[in-house]
């Protein structure tokens, strides 16, 4: 069993974030959204995991290397165009050859891995296997239409969906899927659909077998969806104190303290990570807070909410909750008259003032 991760697109829904970074290399509690992918592969065993990439950029090849750290091989293919998904396992037939393998989107995250599907897939005689999550809005996935038990047709992003359920983009197959991905057509949106696929398997009488995921599931392609995200990893953290606390304040719950981390007459209440050197003063650090590495909090109360790395906030009267910020992002007081709010805000940027 080999790993295919994707890791291409241009991420859209998550500018301005994903102008200056690929969507997967964002971190949720402070880990790239690509490692909780590759993480699931190394769980479930496998050693040679493929990962599609923009050919345009080498960012992915960079921040995560040659899988060394893992204790695995990582093969880079470089895909020209996001033409879909299904286009992604087209060009990785070379590397996985006759192979079974899974496939991963690198932007969806799941609680408790990936090891028992593949187990569920290895008993069975399924060529694919689907897992499948009841959703709120299933028009914004690839839908199963279910009859008897059985996957009938997948459809991808139905005005009016036939199931509750998103097809996750976690998928295993056996061979055939390189017969299914080369025979389909583009979309009307112009993409490779996995979804036509699996429809085409179906057609074609292969075995479509499908699981469950009863835990968490998201794809993380809106800010709220890394926030959530960001949350239920939080909620799941072992508590390390490699920081420094003053006298002066005080840390409940579930906290990572990284080293050289500073908190100065604050109360810092978790679950809550915060970076290396990051200086945490005269401030409220609240539950679901992830602070990147070098960040400064001074006067200021931030809450449920992503912050990364080399950030200023300093004297901000109200509190920050429910926000994304970028690495380099200041939020300071506005000093001197007219008392005004001023902004320096980059393309596609959102900010909501009381
Ligand atoms: C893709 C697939 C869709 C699937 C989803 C899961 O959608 O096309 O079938 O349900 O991933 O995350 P996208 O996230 O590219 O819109």
């Amino acid at each position: 069993m080999k790993a295919l991760i994707a890791s291409g697109g241009r991420g859209t829904r998550l500018r301005p974030l994903t102008h200056t970074q690929n969507k997967h290399l964002i971190p949720i509690a402070n880990k790239p959204i690509l490692h909780y992918a590759i993480e699931a592969a190394v769980d479930a065993g496998i050693k040679q995991i493929g990962i599609v990439c923009n050919s345009d950029s080498s960012e992915v090849q960079k921040a995560i290397g040659n899988g060394k750290h893992w204790g695995v091989k990582i093969t880079y293919i470089p895909q020209k165009a996001p033409l879909g998904l299904a286009h992604v396992v087209k060009i990785a037939q070379k590397f996985i050859g006759k192979d079974d393998f899974i496939f991963y989107l690198g932007d969806n995250m799941v609680v408790g891995g990936v090891k028992r599907f593949i187990d569920e897939f290895e008993k069975s005689d399924c060529n694919c296997f689907l897992t499948l999550s009841k959703v709120k809005d299933p028009e914004r996935f690839g839908v199963p239409v279910i009859k008897n038990n059985k996957i009938v047709r997948v459809e991808e992003k139905p005005k009016h969906p036939k199931s509750e359920f998103a097809v996750a983009g976690i998928y295993i197959y056996d061979h055939h899927i390189f017969e299914a991905v080369k025979n389909i057509k583009p979309s009307a949106r112009g993409e490779l659909e996995i979804s036509d696929a699996h429809t085409y398997l179906i057609q074609r009488g292969y075995k479509v077998g499908y699981s469950e995921i009863t835990g968490w599931w998201k794809d993380t392609g809106k800010p709220t969806d890394l926030l959530e995200a960001n949350r239920l990893i939080l909620d799941n953290i072992q508590p390390k104190m490699s920081g420094h606390v003053d006298k002066a304040s005080t840390v409940a719950g579930k906290v990572i303290l990284e080293l050289g981390t500073k908190i100065i007459n604050s109360v810092v209440r978790g679950p809550a990570i915060i970076g290396k050197n990051a200086v945490i003063e005269n401030s409220y650090i609240g539950p679901f807070t992830s602070i990147g590495n070098d960040t400064v909090i001074k006067n200021s109360e931030v809450e449920y909410s992503i912050v990364l790395r080399d950030c200023k906030i300093h004297d901000v009267k109200i509190r920050i909750e429910g926000s994304i910020l970028g690495n380099d992002v200041e939020i300071v007081d506005a000093s001197g008259k007219p008392h005004v709010h001023r902004f320096m805000i980059g393309d596609q940027s959102r900010v909501e003032v009381a």
